[in-house]
C-alpha cells in the first residue's frame, strides 16, 4: 500500500482508524521524528514495521526543543526524501502537521518537565531542551493513540508501541520515565544506534561536518569501543585513557564521558576504573567537533 500523508490530528485519527480496520490489525506502531530522516530513522521504522500491523510515522521540527531559533531554522527539512525512506521501510502513515496544528494556542502554558534527569548531561548545555522534546513527545503519544474512534476490538484495545533511538539515550531514559510516571498507555522501544561503516553514529548533524571535523569525531566511537572491550573482558574500565585519547584530537572539544546507571544515568556507584567492571551501564559521551555538538554512548554489559 502507497504511503500516506496527513497534516492534521483530525486526518491522522480518521486514516488510523481506517488502517487499523482494513488490516483487522491488533498493533500499532509509532515513530515520532523531526525528518532529514537517514539510516537510524530507517532502523526505527522497519523495528516498527516488523512488530507492528500499522505504522504512523512523525515528521515535526518541534520549536520548544530548540533553545536557539538559528539552530531551529538551520534544521534540515526534506520532506520528499523523509516520504521515500518511510515508504521503502513499508510504514503506512505519515503525519507531518504544522507549527500552528501542534501549538494552537502558540506557546503551551502547561508542559512535561524532565526534572533532575532532564537537567544533567545534555540537559546541563541545552537547558529546556528535553522539557520541549518531553512536552511534544507525550502530544504525539496521544495523538498517535490507536483505534481512537473505532469499537473496541474483540481482544481488547490495540497494543502501542512507539520506537526511539538508543543514540539519544538520556531521551530515551526520559520517554520511558514520562510514560511510567504519568501511565501512558504505550510501550516504549529501543532501537540500536545505526553507526557508518568507520563507527560514526549517524545523526542529522554529521552533515554539517566538515571531511577533517568527520574524520575527527572518529575517535568518540573509538573512545566508547575501548570501554565496551573492557568490559565485555570484566577489566577495570580505565575511563582516563579512553578520555585522554579524545582529548589528544584537537579538533575536539570533549564536554563529557562518563559510565552511567541505563535508567538513572547517574555515574555508577561503585569504582568500575579500578576494579573489574560487573554488570548492565552505559557508557555517554559529548563534545564538540568544529562546530558541531555530537554525543555518543555504547551499552556496557558483563
Ligand atoms: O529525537 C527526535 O527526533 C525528537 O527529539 C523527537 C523525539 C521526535 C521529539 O521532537
Amino acid at each position: 500500500m502507497a504511503i500516506k500523508l496527513v497534516t492534521t490530528v483530525a486526518e491522522l485519527r480518521a486514516e488510523g482508524a481506517l488502517l487499523l480496520g482494513l488490516k483487522q490489525g491488533t498493533s500499532q506502531g509509532l515513530v515520532p521524528t523531526m525528518g532529514a530522516l537517514h539510516e537510524g530513522h530507517a532502523a526505527l521504522a522497519r523495528a516498527a514495521v516488523e512488530q507492528n500491523d500499522v505504522v504512523v510515522a512523525t515528521i515535526f521540527v518541534n520549536p520548544l526543543q530548540f533553545g536557539d531559533a538559528v539552530d531551529l531554522d538551520r534544521y534540515p527539512r526534506t520532506l520528499d526524501a523523509d516520504l521515500a525512506l518511510l515508504e521503502e521501510q513499508g510504514v503506512d502513515l505519515v503525519f507531518a502537521p504544522s507549527v500552528e496544528e501542534v501549538y494552537p494556542g502558540g506557546q503551551p502554558l502547561v508542559r512535561v518537565t524532565s526534572g533532575q534527569l532532564g537537567e544533567k548531561w545534555e540537559g546541563a548545555s541545552r537547558p529546556g531542551h528535553f522539557d520541549g522534546a518531553l512536552t511534544v513527545v507525550a502530544k504525539l503519544l496521544h495523538y498517535g493513540l490507536p483505534a481512537a474512534g473505532l469499537p473496541a476490538a474483540p481482544g481488547g484495545l490495540p497494543a502501542y508501541r512507539a520506537y526511539f533511538g538508543q543514540k539519544d539515550a538520556q531521551q530515551l531514559a526520559l520517554v520511558r520515565r514520562m510514560v511510567a510516571d504519568l501511565n501512558f498507555p504505550v510501550d516504549i522501544v529501543g532501537v540500536p544506534t545505526v553507526r557508518a561503516a568507520d563507527g560514526l553514529a549517524l545523526s542529522s548533524r554529521n552533515r554539517f561536518l566538515s571531511d577533517d571535523e568527520r574524520e575527527a569525531a572518529l575517535v568518540l566511537s573509538r573512545a566508547l569501543r575501548l570501554l565496551e572491550q573492557r568490559a565485555t573482558a570484566r577489566e577495570p574500565l580505565d575511563v582516563e585513557s579512553a578520555s585522554a585519547l579524545v582529548e589528544s584530537q584537537p579538533l575536539v572539544a570533549l564536554d563529557y564521558f562518563e559510565v552511567v546507571d541505563p535508567e538513572t544515568l547517574e555515574p555508577l556507584a561503585e569504582n568500575c576504573r579500578e576494579t573489574p567492571f560487573r554488570g548492565e551501564a552505559l557508557a555517554l559521551i559529548a563534545a564538540k567537533v568544529g562546530p558541531v555538538r555530537l554525543i555518543d554512548n555504547v551499552p556496557l554489559s558483563s
